[in-house]
Formats: structure tokens, sequence, C-alpha cells
């Protein structure tokens, strides 16, 4: 559909690897955040998320390209999903394309110019997300989302791990998966666990972020090939 979706190779823009999960490090300990890396990667993670917040467009902070760098050093093999909650995410794309960055998102809600977003992010070497808040109308993606490697459909609001799954941003995602193509991720954040994975993927999701579900337990494997394969409905 376009000439520049195509301009990354990786797991995110291979669909045909199959549903992905990414563990949010927003729930690890951060004083043995490389060991909780680990330990979800070998538990069958497939991808790091890491949750970037200004205290403007999040009512919190997090994680700033120093501490995305000292993932990669812990884990110089990981995916590195990116999440910017941020007002003005372009302007940090660099920072964290050198800080071990693969993918980065930037939320509809703030971006004056998404596809100078998605094209800065390929010029850089990762894929391009485009991430759309619970309340905030699908109709604001029109001729935008056919545009990025991967849509992000946010299920709590952005801010804190541990927040519950929203079930009416379902119907939305159905809506957006039907627009989608075939070398397109969906990807769902917020609240997802083994008890609603099979509606997430149901509705088109094949990128589950959890944070919770995953370090907040004490079988991470069990609950990444629930995330993945299983799950109540
Ligand atoms: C929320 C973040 C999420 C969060 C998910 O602002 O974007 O990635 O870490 O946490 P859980 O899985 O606990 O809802
Ligand atoms: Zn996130």
């Amino acid at each position: 559909m376009t000439d520049t979706v195509t301009g990354v190779s990786n797991l995110i823009t291979r669909p045909d690897i199959g549903t992905l999960v990414s563990a949010s490090i927003l729930s690890a300990d951060f004083t043995r955040l490389a060991s909780d890396c680990h330990a979800a990667l070998d538990a069958g993670a497939d991808t790091l998320h890491v949750d970037v917040m200004d205290g403007h467009f999040a009512p919190n902070l997090s994680m700033g390209p120093a501490v995305c760098a000292a993932v990669r050093r812990g884990a110089p093999a990981a995916f590195l999903d990116v999440h910017l909650m941020l007002t003005d995410p372009t302007s940090f794309l660099e920072p964290f394309a050198k800080a071990g960055a693969d993918h980065c998102t930037g939320h509809i809600e703030v971006l004056e110019d998404p596809v100078a977003f998605r094209d800065r992010c390929h010029r850089l070497g990762m894929s391009a997300g485009i991430a759309i808040n619970p309340e905030t109308p699908l109709e604001v993606l029109d001729g935008v989302a056919e545009l990025f490697d991967l849509v992000l459909v946010m299920s709590v609001h952005p801010g804190f791990s541990g927040q519950s799954f929203i079930n009416s941003v379902l119907e939305k995602t159905r809506a957006l998966s039907a627009r989608l193509g075939p070398t397109q991720r969906l990807e769902m954040d917020g609240g997802v666990a083994p008890a609603n994975a099979t509606a997430v993927r149901d509705a088109g999701c094949d990128v589950l972020v959890a944070a919770t579900a995953i370090f907040g337990g004490d079988d991470y494997a069990a609950s990444i090939e629930a995330l993945r394969n299983g799950g109540g409905s």
C-alpha cells in the first residue's frame, strides 16, 4: 500500500512469524532489570516492551534512553518495542535508536505529522507504530493506520501497569483489524491477561503486551503460553 512500510525487516514487519508476546518491563523489578528481562525472554517472550512517559502525555514518569540502553546491554539479542507516551515523540526517535530500540510507537493524539514520524523511524532502522487511546475515536486514524507497520490499541489509559482491561476497545479493534493489510500488525496494550487473551486475539491482535500478567506472577512461561495460544474468552 505504501513504499516505506516494507522499509525495515524485523519481527514486527514479519507477521508470518505469528503472534508475539511483548513483556512490558514497567512491572519488572528495576533492582534486577537485566535478570528479569532474561527470565521473561527465557520463558518465551518474543519482545521487551519499554514504556516511556514524560509526565505530560501520560500522568507518570518512567524510563528514558539511558534505561533502554541498559536493557540493550543486558539483553543484546532482545527485540526492543518502545512505546513513546510523550507529547513530542519524534524528537526522541534518534536517542532511542542509539539506545538500541528496534521499534518505536508514537500516539496519534499528539503526532502533528505521523508520516514524518514513520519515515524517521525507518531511516533510523526501526519499524514504526501508531497508538490510539481508549477514548480516541477510530476516525482519527483514517488514512493513517494503513501507513504504519503496527497499530497499537490502548486498552487502559496510559500511565500505569496493573489497570483493568477496558472491554469496549474490542469493538474498535475489530474494525481496525478489518482495515489493516496482511503485513501490518495490531498490538493490544493494557490489562491484557490470560483471561482475555482469546478475545484480544479474536479481535485481530497479533502482538499482546503484558506487564502484570507476566511479571506479577510466578510462572512466566505459563502466562506467556496462555497469552499466545490459550486463555479464556
Ligand atoms: C500503560 C503501558 C502498558 C503497561 C501494561 O501506560 O503502556 O504497557 O505497562 O501493564 P499491564 O499489562 O499491567 O496492564
Ligand atoms: Zn505500553
